[in-house]
C-alpha cells in the first residue's frame, strides 16, 4: 500500500463471506482507507495505519444486508393477527378490506414526521444487531403524493441513522379502494404517472409488485415491468408466496434482482431463476408468522444453483420482525439451512439481490461495512434467540456502538 490505512482492525477473526463460504482468515487484520476495505489477511502481514484498534480476538463479518422490508409503515395489526387465531385466514381479511388495505389508511393519515417518528424505532433495533444496509419499501400510500412520502420517509432514514438505504416501489401492492373494480386503470396510474414521477424525483432504486390473487396479475405485473424497464431500473417480485403465479418466471424473464418469498414455486420457476441470475430471497418470519405449512423448494433451489438471501420483511400484517439475526435462526430451525447459507443469505447474498457489488464481502475495495461480533463462532450468529452480541459497527469507515443511534433525538 502507498501510504498508511486510516484504521486497522487487529487480532481479529475474520469472516470475510467471500467465494460462497465462510472466507474465514484466523489471526487477521483488516485495514480502511477512504470509507473503503483497502487490506485483509494475516495480522503478520498487516500494512501500517494511523489509528490501531485491538479486537481482542472477536469476529468480524461484513455488515450485515436486510434486503426485503416494509420497515416504513403506520400503526400495528395485532388485532388481524388476533382475528387470524381466533379464526379468519389472512386472504379473508384482505378480502373484507383489512390486510394491506388496513395498514394504508394508517399510512396515508400519519404527517410526515410521524410516519418517520413510528419507524425509526425499527430500523434503531436492526442497526443494532450490525445492519448497515437496509431495503425499504413503499406499497402501503398507493397515490403519488403519498408514495413519495414513504419513499421521502426512506430515504430521511439513510440520512438521520448510520444506515445506507436502498428505496424500492412497491406502487402495485394491493388494488386502493379508489380503484375498486378497476385493477388495470391503477396499473396504467402507476406504469404512467407514479412511477415516472418518482423515478424522476430520484426515490427509486428498484420496481417491486405483489403477483397474487390478492395482489396484481401475471399480465398486470409485466406491465409494471416493462414501466420499469423503460426507466432503465431494476426488478424484483413478491412471487409465489400463497399460490403459484409464474411470478418466479417472469421476473427471471426481466432479468430480475430477485424473486422473494417462493413457498409456491414450481420446478420451471426454479430453472428460470438459475438461467437468470436471480436471487431467491427467503421470508422465513412471514412463514412463520402465517403459520404456513409449505417450504419453498430449498433442495432444488440449491441444486440449481440459485442464490439464497434471508431478510426480515418486516411488515405490520405478516412479519412483524425487527431481528435479522431472529430470521436466520428461523430460516435454519424452520427450513433447515445451515448457519453458513443464513449468514450468506445476509451478507453477499442479500447485498446481490440488492444489486450492490459494493458491500457484502470483506475484500479490498468494497466499502467499509463491518460488524465485530462477541461469539466462539460464526454459526452463533443464527443459533442464539434474542441474543444481541454485536460490539461494534462500522459504516462507510466510520465506527459505532450498536446502539449510538439510539442517542438520536428528532425533532418534534
Ligand atoms: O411481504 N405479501 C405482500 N406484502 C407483504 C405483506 C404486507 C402486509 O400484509 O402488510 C409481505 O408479506
Ligand atoms: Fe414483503
Amino acid at each position: 500500500m502507498s501510504e498508511p490505512a486510516d484504521l486497522l482492525f487487529t487480532n481479529v477473526r475474520l469472516a470475510t463471506m467471500a467465494d460462497g463460504g465462510h472466507g474465514i482468515i484466523d489471526d487477521a487484520a483488516l485495514a480502511v482507507r477512504g470509507g473503503r476495505i483497502a487490506w485483509a489477511g494475516r495480522r503478520l502481514d498487516a500494512p501500517p495505519a494511523a489509528q490501531v484498534h485491538d479486537c481482542g480476538g472477536a469476529w468480524m463479518t461484513p455488515g450485515l444486508v436486510d434486503c426485503h422490508t416494509h420497515i416504513v409503515h403506520a400503526g400495528t395489526r395485532s388485532h388481524e393477527w388476533e382475528a387470524r387465531l381466533n379464526g379468519a385466514s389472512y386472504e379473508d381479511i384482505a378480502r373484507q378490506g383489512g390486510g394491506i388495505l388496513s395498514t394504508v389508511r394508517a399510512t396515508r393519515a400519519a404527517a410526515d414526521d410521524e410516519l418517520l417518528r413510528q419507524s425509526v424505532p425499527r430500523v434503531r433495533a436492526l442497526l443494532a444487531e450490525g445492519v448497515t444496509t437496509l431495503e425499504i419499501k413503499s406499497g402501503y400510500g398507493l397515490t403519488l403524493e403519498t408514495e413519495a412520502k414513504m419513499l421521502r420517509t426512506a430515504r430521511r432514514i439513510g440520512e438521520l441513522l448510520p444506515v445506507k438505504v436502498c428505496t424500492t416501489f412497491l406502487g402495485a401492492h394491493a388494488l386502493p379502494p379508489e380503484f375498486a373494480g378497476r385493477a388495470d386503470d391503477y396499473i396504467d396510474e402507476v406504469c404512467e404517472r407514479m412511477l415516472p414521477a418518482l423515478a424522476g424525483e430520484g426515490l427509486v432504486d428498484a420496481v417491486d409488485a405483489f403477483c397474487e390473487r390478492i395482489g396484481f396479475t401475471h399480465a398486470q405485473t409485466r406491465r409494471v415491468f416493462d414501466a420499469a424497464r423503460r426507466l432503465g431500473l431494476p426488478v424484483k417480485l413478491h412471487a409465489e408466496q400463497l399460490s403459484d403465479q409464474g411470478g418466479a418466471a417472469l421476473v427471471a424473464e426481466y432479468g430480475g434482482l430477485s424473486a422473494d418469498h417462493l413457498e409456491c414455486l414450481t420446478p420451471d420457476g426454479v430453472a428460470a431463476m438459475a438461467r437468470a441470475g436471480t436471487v431467491a430471497v427467503l421470508l422465513p418470519g412471514a412463514y412463520h408468522f402465517l403459520r404456513e405449512t409449505r417450504m419453498p423448494p430449498l433442495q432444488a433451489l440449491r441444486e440449481a444453483g440459485v442464490p439464497l438471501a434471508v431478510a426480515t420483511d418486516c411488515n405490520p400484517g405478516t412479519s412483524p420482525l425487527t431481528s435479522l439475526l431472529l430470521a436466520m435462526n428461523l430460516a435454519c430451525t424452520l427450513w433447515r439451512l445451515t448457519p453458513l447459507e443464513a449468514l450468506l443469505g445476509c451478507t453477499a447474498h442479500a447485498a446481490r439481490a440488492l444489486g450492490r457489488g459494493d458491500i457484502g464481502t470483506l475484500a479490498p475495495g468494497k466499502r467499509a461495512d463491518l460488524a465485530l461480533w462477541d461469539i466462539e463462532r460464526p454459526a452463533d450468529l443464527a443459533y442464539a434467540m434474542g441474543a444481541r452480541p454485536c460490539r461494534l459497527v462500522v459504516h462507510g469507515g466510520v465506527p459505532r456502538l450498536p446502539d449510538a443511534s439510539l442517542d438520536l433525538q428528532l425533532a418534534g
